[in-house]
């Protein structure tokens, strides 16, 4: 008993945090149900090859992407946790084409569940960090939801999150009322509030981006980062860290625990495409939490949870993180659509350069 007193676990923070909103017990029943699939899936994880879910299937994703095995299993998972309850609607994921319908013998709810069941999955067998993202939206009305149903507005989330599966495996959630971090005590099987009311810091010295890409990137970007790898040298002043784990729960991790900014921009690679990532299962989730927890999330040209979907498995540019970066990159981007950008390279930029972020301050 001594082990268990004084701490919150998942279920109470749950119930007394949701009291005091609009929503019902039905939320935070289904935020167990989803936290018992992630228990499922952390426990694959680390098991690893013994568990024989290593490596490919013969099939590929909507995306045209090579299915890992536990790309599959997951989405499994998830679903078999979250369709019997009488708490979704109906549920989409970045692994099936087409909304998840509840079938019959179940009844629907009130909440559609939208999810990424392994983020990150080509580095599950390199056994680097990765998670599952997962969103909450409301459905009205006893009707079975259409595929337009699911097309609201990042803003429209009733709760969002993701679960890391590093050396421990943590939940991070929001209800709309900031951030909060769960670790999950594997002896006892409960997830613990260990991570109250993230914040991430305004300011930071540390970027992640697919550098591979800059080529291919729209000049707002090549001058940002450009600027931040010129450190002391250069308008900023200052010396930058790179990181890029390419695994975005990893990545948003560490921005809500020591702050950064992470960018997955526009890029003309392959022009179908309007982003790497996803919308509603990657870019809108992460986004809410960041924002809860004080950040800012954008294209770089419109707040991300402003964007409305056109369809389901739409990409996005996404850029977010510690707020006074996220700003500058907006306002790079409005320079440069107003034909007033300055490339770092300009002799424009010195020690007594107007362009120095300081000096618009
Ligand atoms: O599908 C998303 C994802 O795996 C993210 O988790 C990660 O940030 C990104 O793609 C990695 O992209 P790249 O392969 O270009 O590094």
């Amino acid at each position: 008993m001594e082990l268990l007193h004084g701490r919150t676990t998942l279920s109470k923070f749950l119930i007394e945090h949701l009291r005091e909103t609009q929503e019902s017990n039905d939320l935070a029943a289904l935020l167990v149900d989803v936290a018992a699939a992630i228990k499922a899936i952390s426990a694959m994880a680390a098991k690893g090859a013994l568990g024989g879910y290593l490596g490919e299937v013969d099939s590929h994703n909507v995306q045209g992407e090579v299915q890992k095995k536990l790309d599959v299993i997951t989405n499994e998972t998830i679903l078999r946790h979250c369709e019997w309850g009488g708490l979704v609607a109906g549920m989409a994921s970045e692994e099936m084409d087409e909304p998840f319908e509840i079938p019959a013998e179940y009844s629907r709810g009130r909440y559609l569940l939208v999810f990424d069941p392994l983020d990150g999955s080509s580095n599950v067998d390199l056994n680097v960090s990765v998670g599952t993202i997962f969103s909450v939206l409301r459905h009205d009305g006893d009707e079975r939801p259409a595929f337009g149903d699911y097309l609201k507005r990042g803003r429209e989330q009733v709760a969002a999150g993701y679960a890391i599966y590093g050396p421990s495996t943590l939940l991070v959630i929001t209800v709309g009322r900031g951030t909060h971090g769960f670790t999950l005590d594997r002896e006892i099987g409960n997830f613990i509030l260990t991570h109250p009311n993230l914040r991430v810091p305004e300011e930071t010295s540390e970027f992640a981006i697919n550098a591979s890409n800059q080529r291919f990137w729209e000049p707002p970007m090549q001058r940002y980062v450009d600027e931040c790898k010129a450190g002391r040298t250069g308008p900023r002043a200052r010396d930058f860290n790179m990181r890029w784990i390419a695994s975005m729960v990893a990545e948003v991790h560490r921005i809500l625990i020591r702050g950064g900014v992470f960018m997955y921009p526009r890029d003309t690679k392959d022009p179908k495409k309007a982003g790497r990532l996803r919308l509603m299962y990657e870019a809108n989730p992460m986004a809410m939490l960041v924002e809860q927890a004080g950040g800012l999330a954008s294209t770089g040209r419109e707040r991300l949870l402003e964007h409305s979907p056109q369809t389901l498995h739409e990409r996005i540019a996404v850029i977010l993180g510690s707020r006074r970066e996220v700003e500058l990159i907006e306002q790079y981007h409005r320079d440069h659509d107003c034909g007033d950008d300055v490339p770092f390279s300009s002799p424009l930029f010195n020690e007594r350069s107007l362009f120095r972020p300081e000096a618009r301050a």
